[in-house]
């Protein structure tokens, strides 16, 4: 038996039994006369205690000699500490070693274990087993498996049933680039792997599945920022015989059920959203709405005045930051510079400092009165003591260099508080976007999502008006969930991917079993799928999935514990029949 109890577990109430525990060697600190070992394992730390007076000589020095890391399993009585450290719930007790056996030595660790380390991501990463004994990192990780388990939980209990589909596939579009995988038996040919089941899971509807689920890796070959990783799990759900109001509650409840029984947060019902009024109010399809600042259009209050930027811009917007009217010109100046980089984009900034004594200084003055400037307070809701920022220019681009900006004054302010919780959903997406490299439209969400009734018409004439029975789930500014109903007729996904560019021959080849099987009394259907590790991540606090993730790549795709990817050699790439210098 290498233990009788866990090194987290042992109380006051143990006091005068005789344990075995094992685990890894935190800490000594030897004193000379005695010394004190901090055992480790994923329950806790039990002080271990030897001395002069009540142990041998040989033990004291066996656990003089023990390094960091170390293997070991004592066997000892629980004793009361002298001097008791309230911080760790073992802190009352130690255990005063009778037996010490090394199970395995270890070299120095590269960095210390602990819950603030000297390491820096990149060695934490090579060795994230490690990394993976510190605090935050298993908590995380024992965090996910619970929610995990409690959606498990949930969704076999409303009747949905868990099926597993293929990974090597053919692509599916998600809208990102596929990782293939190439076929030895079949010369030439590559599977994909998939960027999520949705062709499957649609299948398994015309299969009479009805409620289906599944956790899920997805892959996508797409550049990675903090909540993008090429591999990812998707709990992804699909049901028959359902309306889009079906699907919202079904997840909403989910959605509440995992903020109940993880966070302990009770919300009454999530507000809802078109996709047009986030843009609008937002300018952003994954709203924030832990906090104001919502968006203000000043155009009718502010292009009446000889301010041409203003007046050639299609849109002047913008909100009001709580108590920023104190900041200083230096400030000021490098908030301009901040809206002015290449990653947010805008030309400038206007900003009317909301004085305490209802008076207002702005960088226009020259152009506007104080009657004007109260009217732009009036729309932006701007209090005494509150910056006014302004932005013009394209109505799109505008919106989104605002967004920036409400997130990242959010930030600076701590609004986003980690522990609040605000989820809605965000409803009618349009069916198409425009490329504006190619000038061509594509599927918003995918190409199986369905139009709203009576919009098909539009397709030909205004086919960036069509708008979709498409609708995410966001939470915290977060994209956590999306989905849609989807098409289930043959003859309306072949106009879909007609007016998404695939000639009837692509169609076919690419997607030719699911319309093949439309012919075969496919249901009324619709789903979504959430991203675990975001959803995870977020009920924990924290907006970087990696940390949520045991063996996660980095922001170039790589793992680099386990060097990959890497080359394969020519023996394998001849089996493959891959030939490695590519002729353009
Ligand atoms: P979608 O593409 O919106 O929908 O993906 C669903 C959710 O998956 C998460 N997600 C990611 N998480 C981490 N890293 C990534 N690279 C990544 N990409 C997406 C997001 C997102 O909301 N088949 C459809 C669902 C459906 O229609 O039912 C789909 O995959 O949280």
């Amino acid at each position: 038996m290498y233990r009788s109890h866990s090194c987290g577990e042992l109380r006051e109430s143990h006091i005068g039994k005789t344990v075995t525990l094992s685990g890894w060697v935190a800490k000594t600190r030897d004193k000379g006369f005695v010394v004190w070992v901090d055992l480790r394992d994923r329950y806790g730390i039990t002080q271990l205690v030897l001395d002069e007076d009540r142990t041998s000589k040989e033990l004291l020095e066996q656990a003089r000699n023990l390094g960091r890391e170390f293997v070991i399993q004592i066997k000892g009585e629980v004793i009361e500490r002298t001097s008791k450290n309230a911080n760790i719930p073992t802190g009352n007790i130690e255990v005063l070693v009778s037996e010490l056996t090394i199970l395995n030595e270890s070299k120095t660790p590269p960095f210390t274990i602990e819950n603030e380390t000297d390491g820096g991501e990149d060695l934490r990463m090579k060795y994230r087993y490690l990394d993976i004994r510190r605090n935050p990192v298993k908590n995380n990780l024992i965090f996910r498996s619970k929610v995990t388990m409690e959606v498990r939980k949930f969704l076999s209990g409303e009747g949905f049933i868990e099926v597993e589909t293929p990974y090597l596939i053919k692509s599916t579009p998600e809208g990102a680039r596929d990782f293939v995988v190439p076929s030895r038996m079949n010369e030439g040919q590559f599977y994909a792997l998939p960027q999520s089941p949705q062709t499957f899971k649609q299948l398994l509807m015309v299969g009479g599945m009805d409620k289906y689920f599944q956790i899920v890796k997805c892959f996508r070959d797409e550049d990675l920022r903090a909540d993008r990783q090429p591999e990812f799990t998707q709990i992804d759900c699909e049901m028959a015989f359902v309306e889009q109001e079906d699907i919202l509650n079904v997840f909403e409840n989910l959605t509440k059920y995992l903020l109940k029984e993880v966070n302990g947060v009770e919300i009454e019902s999530f507000p809802r959203m078109t996709y047009d009024d986030a843009m609008a109010k937002y300018g952003n399809d994954k709203p924030d709405i832990r906090f104001g600042m919502e968006f203000a259009e000043l155009n009718s209050v502010a292009q009446h005045k000889e301010f041409g930027v203003f007046n050639s811009a299609e849109l002047v917007v913008g909100i009001a930051v709580p108590s920023a009217a104190s900041y200083t010109r230096k400030e000021l100046d490098a908030l301009v510079n901040w809206v002015k980089r290449p990653q947010v984009g805008a030309n400038g900034m206007v900003y009317v400092k909301c004085n305490e004594d209802g008076s207002f200084k702005s960088t226009v003055d020259k152009f506007y009165d104080q009657d004007d400037l109260t009217k732009w307070a009036e729309a932006t809701g701007a209090k005494p003591g509150d910056l006014i920022c302004v932005l013009s220019g394209d109505a799109n681009k505008t919106r989104t260099q605002l967004s920036a900006l409400r997130m990242e004054m959010a930030t600076r302010l701590g609004l986003r508080k980690p522990n609040e919780f605000a989820p809605l959903w965000v409803v009618d997406f349009p069916l198409l976007e425009l490329d504006e490299e190619t000038g061509h439209y594509h599927a918003m969400h995918h190409p199986f999502t369905s139009p709203k009734p009576g919009q098909l018409e539009l397709l030909d004439t205004d086919p960036g008006a069509v708008r979709a029975n498409a609708y995410d789930l966001v939470l915290n500014g977060n994209e956590i969930g999306g989905g849609s109903i989807r098409i289930h007729d043959k003859d309306m996904q072949a106009t879909m991917f007609k007016h998404l560019g695939f000639t009837p021959e692509e169609a076919k080849a690419q997607f030719g079993f699911l319309m093949d099987a439309f012919q075969y009394g496919a249901p009324p259907h619709g789903g979504l799928a959430f991203g675990l590790d975001r959803l995870v991540a977020i009920l924990g606090g924290q907006e970087t999935i990696r940390d949520f993730i045991a063996f996660p790549k980095n922001n170039s795709g790589r793992d680099v514990m386990i060097d990959a990817p890497a080359p394969i050699d020519n023996a394998q790439l001849k089996e493959l029949n891959l030939k490695l210098d590519i002729q353009e």
